[in-house]
């Protein structure tokens, strides 16, 4: 039996910058050469349980054809199959699903489901998305920030919206790369003094002081799955942060960051996403290719 420890990917916290740079020229080398990435067949006989409690098109349809790539298979458990700890305690979970499969990928309305699955499954576990962090999504962005902008150090990006999962999970690693995060958030939607503080990011209230000089534009929805019930309220709110045509031409250098899906017309409008700005589909592209690093990563 090994005695090597398992690792897990369940957000920033404590990885390295130097671990996330290893990580991404993995990705970079693979997505240059993949055919080599295929014959290595890294996952061989392998199987990943893709346990998701919320929707999802491209964490999920990157994740398995990483893992078809690599060789290995995936068995999805979507939302019908109920929340995680449900139908049985999260512990027996993890631990009976550990003796069938090699890696969970997991999506789920409390980010601490996550931690306790982690702490229970004795194979490595890989959020893939929670209602505080989205690691995944923020790996595939450093790698698109890195090829749009040809470097992560002293690379500026600005988000402008929710300090949501994908903007915390942007918080923690940007600086570790030597990039910085302006970000512009309604009163009362921004982070605490003291995560600013920890990840050294600024918060500002007006958009366009965040997006001065900024290289990169990143935004998301107003209300994220999980905040149905405060859309309408939200979209009132948010609605003098929408990245509109007008908001971009105080950037015009910049590129143009969703981590999609997008609401069209709501914070982001057509004439920016589908504009020459826009780079969504590359990033979208590249939650493939920084997911396969990050499995080879872990299961190698
Ligand atoms: N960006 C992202 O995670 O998309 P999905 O919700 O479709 O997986
Ligand atoms: N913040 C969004 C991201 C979706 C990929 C959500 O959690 O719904």
């Amino acid at each position: 039996m090994s005695t090597k420890k398992k690792r897990d990917f369940l957000s920033f916290d404590n990885i390295p910058g130097a671990e996330i740079v290893a990580l991404l020229e993995l990705a970079a080398r693979q997505k240059a050469d993949p055919e080599t990435c295929r014959q290595r067949q890294t996952l061989h006989g392998r199987v990943v349980g893709i346990f998701f409690e919320k929707a999802s098109l491209r964490t999920r349809l990157s994740f398995e054809t990483a893992v078809y790539q690599l060789g290995g298979h995936c068995i999805y458990m979507g939302p019908e199959s109920g929340r995680i700890g449900e139908r049985e305690s999260i512990k027996d979970l993890a631990k009976v699903s550990s003796r069938y499969l090699d890696a969970f990928v997991l999506r789920t309305y409390k980010h601490d489901t996550i931690v306790q699955m982690a702490h229970y499954a004795s194979k490595p576990v890989i959020n893939g998305l929670s209602d505080l962090h989205h690691p995944c999504q923020a790996l595939g962005d450093l790698l698109t920030i890195q090829e749009k902008c040809g470097r992560l150090q002293g690379v500026k990006v600005a988000f402008i919206g929710d300090c949501n999962n994908v903007c915390r999970s942007l918080a923690q690693s940007l600086p570790r790369v030597g990039a910085s995060l302006s970000i512009a958030s309604p009163q009362g939607y921004g982070f605490s003094g003291a995560f600013l503080k920890s990840a050294g990011v600024a918060l500002f209230a007006d958009p366009a002081e965040a997006l001065q000089n900024a290289d990169v534009v990143y935004t998301d929805v107003w209300a994220s799955m999980g905040q149905e019930s405060e859309a309408a309220h939200r979209r009132a709110i948010f609605q003098p942060y929408q990245i509109s045509a007008e908001l971009m031409a105080k950037a015009p250098k910049a590129i143009v960051m969703h981590c999609l899906p997008a609401h069209r017309g709501e914070e982001i409008t057509d004439a920016v996403i589908d504009g020459p700005q826009s780079v969504v589909y590359d990033q979208a592209e590249n939650r493939l290719h920084a997911q396969r690093a990050l499995l080879c990563s872990l299961l190698d």
